[in-house]
């Protein structure tokens, strides 16, 4: 395999739906892997838990989750991987719930991982977080809220839904993929990638109202109500990921600067347009 040569590993996820096309463009041959059903031949239907990578290619797009790279990098001939932590890691860690912390203890420990063995086998690394991200309909963020307002017709927060937000499209991180892959800059950095527009929880949610054509119905309920309301849905698998420490976060603020990004690559992420 030439040094044109890129194994996507996460292709169907939100970026990658949005990072094969720009990579394509740019002339590099691509092995796509997920474990759902190839949609072309380019495209490899491997759980890599259980693989190692199916060709010798040198760069590396890892959209799948952080934790599954190092066992990939350690058998591997990899030279490049731009790849994905996420904000989490700073803002789950004294989350109420036992879970999310744990997310993000394990998403600062594959890190950690990563860059570990990337420095023994002389692979240049970089790793991205970002914020939330939309772009395509598949996240469980702002299609979530989508997908409540078309059922119910309302969307609920408690208190005032102040907590700043900066959503992020996923073209915009296909975008800084390719950029970093051109910035030697970036050679064994860390960038936090947040949107380019920061708003409240509540414009957020009326934005997306507008972007279905309706007039915003937002209603605060008390804590109490939501977590009965909680209980009541996350039985419909859409509704599944809910928790209540996720609605607790709706007045707290989680916003990270992208300066560094900009300033080394070029990141210009567009405003919020759900
Ligand atoms: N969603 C967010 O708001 C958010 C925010 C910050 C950071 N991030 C991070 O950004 C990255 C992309 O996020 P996303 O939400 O777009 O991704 P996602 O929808 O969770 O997609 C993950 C991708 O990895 C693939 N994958 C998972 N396990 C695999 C396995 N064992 N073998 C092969 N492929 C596997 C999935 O495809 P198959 O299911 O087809 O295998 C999918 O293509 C992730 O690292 C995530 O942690 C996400």
């Amino acid at each position: 395999m030439d040094f044109k040569h890129a194994i996507v590993t996460g292709a169907s996820s939100q970026i990658g739906r949005f990072l094969l096309p720009h990579i394509q463009a740019a002339g590099f041959e691509i092995t796509a892997i997920s474990r759902q059903e190839p949609i072309n031949k380019a495209w490899l239907q491997i759980d890599i838990t259980k693989n190692i990578l199916p060709v010798k290619s040198k760069i590396l797009f890892h959209i799948a989750p952080l934790p599954l790279l190092p066992q990939l990098l350690a058998n591997s001939n990899i030279k490049r991987v731009i790849t994905f932590s996420s904000t989490s890691r700073f803002s789950k860690t004294s989350s109420s719930d036992v879970k999310e912390q744990q997310i993000a203890a394990q998403l600062t420990e594959a890190e950690t991982q990563v860059i570990e063995l990337c420095e023994q086998q002389q692979i240049a690394w970089t790793i991205f977080r970002p914020t939330l991200i939309y772009g395509c309909g598949i996240d469980k963020n702002v299609s979530f809220i989508a997908e409540f307002i078309r059922r119910f017709g309302f969307f609920p927060v408690i208190g005032k839904g102040i907590g700043l937000r900066q959503p992020v499209h996923a073209d915009d991180l296909a975008i800084a993929c390719l950029q970093a892959y051109n910035s030697s800059i970036t050679i064994n950095k860390t960038y936090n990638l947040s949107g380019g527009q920061t708003l409240t929880y509540r414009d957020m949610v009326e934005e997306i109202f507008y972007s279905l054509g309706k007039k915003p119905r937002i209603i605060s309920i008390p804590l109490f109500v939501f977590k009965i309301l909680i209980h009541s849905i996350t039985w419909l698998p859409k509704f599944s990921h809910l928790s209540t420490a996720m609605v607790t976060r709706i007045n707290q603020n989680l916003c990270f600067d992208h300066t560094a990004a900009y300033n080394d690559f070029g990141y210009q992420p567009r405003t919020f347009n759900p």
